[in-house]
């Protein structure tokens, strides 16, 4: 049976970006309704080449999130349905000791990983309450549930907030037909940056990635799309709070 979204309304944060904009694209071919943000203006204009309605927002900024939440809300005439949590990364900051990370990096990757997070659920589900149903859907990392080998500290620990937010939400919000549910990927060649790392890190680093990896592969984007498109479906109404690692089997 096909897992169809007729009609139904989705917000995407990073909706530009690697993951963003498959999810977009996947969404609109099942019927949803798709609203975006991004913070980097090219991103959004291919969102909204992928037929989202898609607006230049900082997903860390409270204020701009409760307008951009507001407009969707307003727009759709409904509260949104289907929340994907997904803005984010590691803003173009390498691992470095815990001595050397700098405020504004620190403060930088919290703000889009963990804050927009926050800001985002906080401005949607008391409508998402007053219909009595959602699915919101957080994308953290492999980085959220252990140490990283190629990850920056504020996106380790952001990340593995994300995951205690995601739990603490989904046991408030079930009274209300709300389910709360993360992805935690693994690595994914999603777009220039990743295949960037990927193809920066040594032939032995590589390969023990691979070893390490039961799958013996790195990730495609549509192994974490159809993670998203499992919680967002009506048929996991009684699955919420659980993080779904999506990394080809580590442990
Ligand atoms: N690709 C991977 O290997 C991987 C693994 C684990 C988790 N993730 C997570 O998946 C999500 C998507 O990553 P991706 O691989 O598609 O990377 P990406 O860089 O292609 O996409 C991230 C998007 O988020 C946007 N963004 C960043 N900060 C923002 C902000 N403050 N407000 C609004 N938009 C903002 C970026 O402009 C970009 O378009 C991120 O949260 C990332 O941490 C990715």
């Amino acid at each position: 049976m096909e897992n169809r979204f007729d009609g139904d309304v989705v917000a995407i944060t990073g909706a530009g970006g690697g993951f963003g904009r498959r999810f977009v694209e996947e969404f609109i071919a099942r019927g949803a309704r798709v609203f975006g943000c991004d913070i980097d203006p090219d991103g959004v204009e291919r969102a909204r080449a992928a037929g989202a309605i898609v607006d230049v927002v900082d997903a860390g900024d409270r204020d701009a999130v409760v307008r951009w939440v507001a407009g969707i809300e307003a727009a759709a005439g409904s509260a949104i349905g289907v929340l994907i949590n997904n803005a984010g990364g590691h803003l173009g900051t390498p691992p470095r000791s815990i001595e050397n990370v700098s405020d504004g990096e620190w403060d930088a990757i919290v703000a889009a990983n963990l804050g927009a997070t926050f800001a985002v659920c906080r401005a949607a589900v008391p409508a998402m309450k007053r219909a009595g149903r959602g699915r919101i859907i957080n994308i953290s990392s492999g980085a959220g549930i252990a140490a990283s080998r190629t990850s920056p500290h504020p996106y380790t620990a952001a990340k593995h907030a994300i995951v205690g937010l995601t739990r603490q939400m989904a046991y408030e919000l079930g009274a209300f037909g709300i389910t709360v549910n993360a992805v935690a990927p693994g690595l994914v060649i999603s777009s220039a940056n990743t295949r960037k790392l990927w193809e920066g890190m040594s032939p032995d680093a590589k390969s023990a990635y691979l070893q390490t990896t039961f799958m013996r592969r790195v990730g495609e984007i549509d192994d974490v799309v159809n993670a998203v498109l499992f919680f967002a479906s009506a048929r996991t109404s009684w699955i919420s709070g659980q993080i779904l690692s999506v990394d080809g089997g580590t442990r």
